[in-house]
């Protein structure tokens, strides 16, 4: 997208799944990344495969932690001097039923997915040129109650919320915020939550209007419109990715 040549963009969670098939697209278009995440092996192995140069910078970050989103900042600052857009995407899973949820799993999925979110953004903005593009990475699960997805589904809705505030909040700088909500895409995280199940995998795709399963590029195509200025009059907006899952109903076999 010639839109996005030469901008630059800190993709958290960039060293998998979605998160690296919007790296890929980005410096396809010619973007710098930086990509975040906690595993600085699994990074390393993006870099290598995104294969371009000082076009990538990678950051062993955990989002959860004030302290590593300081020093990412602080080498964004240093490689790149401003950001152009941020893509919050890091998350975590959690399939369990609220009876058994723990403190413990309580901190890592909110702290990971709401608090990582929120101060992403915060620590983020100063280093935003005026007119630059957020966009966070929301779910499905918002908008359906999905048994065993309690606390994971509430800490999406709170980062869907907070593409709505932030984007009151930065709009005077011309910034512009908005969430996605995907549907199933096929990364570890769906492997995660479908445990290895052909059965359940047939059931999560059979919800699917469209009939198969997003991929990752399903989703950065959208990340990447919403970066660029192809959508420069939209903000505080939610961009539903999930093939029909949410808001139709497949046809039943006979009939389709
Ligand atoms: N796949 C789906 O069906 C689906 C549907 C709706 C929404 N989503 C959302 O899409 C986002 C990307 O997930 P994915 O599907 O691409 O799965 P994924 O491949 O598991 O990606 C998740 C990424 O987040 C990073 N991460 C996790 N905890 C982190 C932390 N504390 N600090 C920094 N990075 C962290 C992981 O890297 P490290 O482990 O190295 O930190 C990993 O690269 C998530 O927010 C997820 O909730 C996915």
């Amino acid at each position: 997208m010639a839109e996005l040549d030469g901008k630059n963009v800190l993709i958290t969670g960039g060293g998998s799944g979605i998160g690296l098939a919007t790296a890929r697209q980005l410096v396809r278009s010619g973007a710098r990344v930086a990509l975040a995440g906690r595993d600085g092996d699994r990074l390393a192995a993006a870099e290598k495969s995104l294969d371009a140069g000082d076009q990538v910078l990678t950051v062993p970050t955990d989002v959860s932690s004030g302290a590593d989103l300081d020093r990412l900042v602080s080498r964004i600052r240093e490689q790149f001097g401003q950001l152009d857009g941020v893509f919050a995407n890091a998350g975590v899973g959690l399939v369990a039923p609220g009876a058994v949820v723990g403190e413990a799993d309580f901190e890592r999925v909110v702290g990971t997915n709401f608090k990582g979110a929120f101060f992403t953004v915060q620590k983020t903005a100063p280093l935003l040129r005026d007119g630059a593009s957020v966009v966070l990475n929301s779910s499905w699960t918002v908008h359906r109650g999905l048994g065993l997805g309690s606390l994971y589904s509430a800490s999406k809705a709170a980062v869907l919320n907070l593409a709505r505030t932030f984007a009151s909040e930065l709009a005077g700088r011309g910034i512009r915020v908005n969430a996605i909500t995907p549907g199933h895409v096929t990364t570890d995280m769906l492997d995660a939550v479908t445990g290895g199940s052909e059965q359940v995998r047939e059931m999560f795709r059979s919800e699917v209007v469209l009939g198969r399963f997003g991929s990752p590029d399903d989703i950065a195509d959208a990340v990447l419109f919403l970066l660029s200025s192809r959508a420069s009059y939209i903000t505080g907006q939610e961009l539903v990715v999930d093939g029909g899952l949410v808001h139709s109903v497949p046809m039943p076999p006979q009939a389709a």
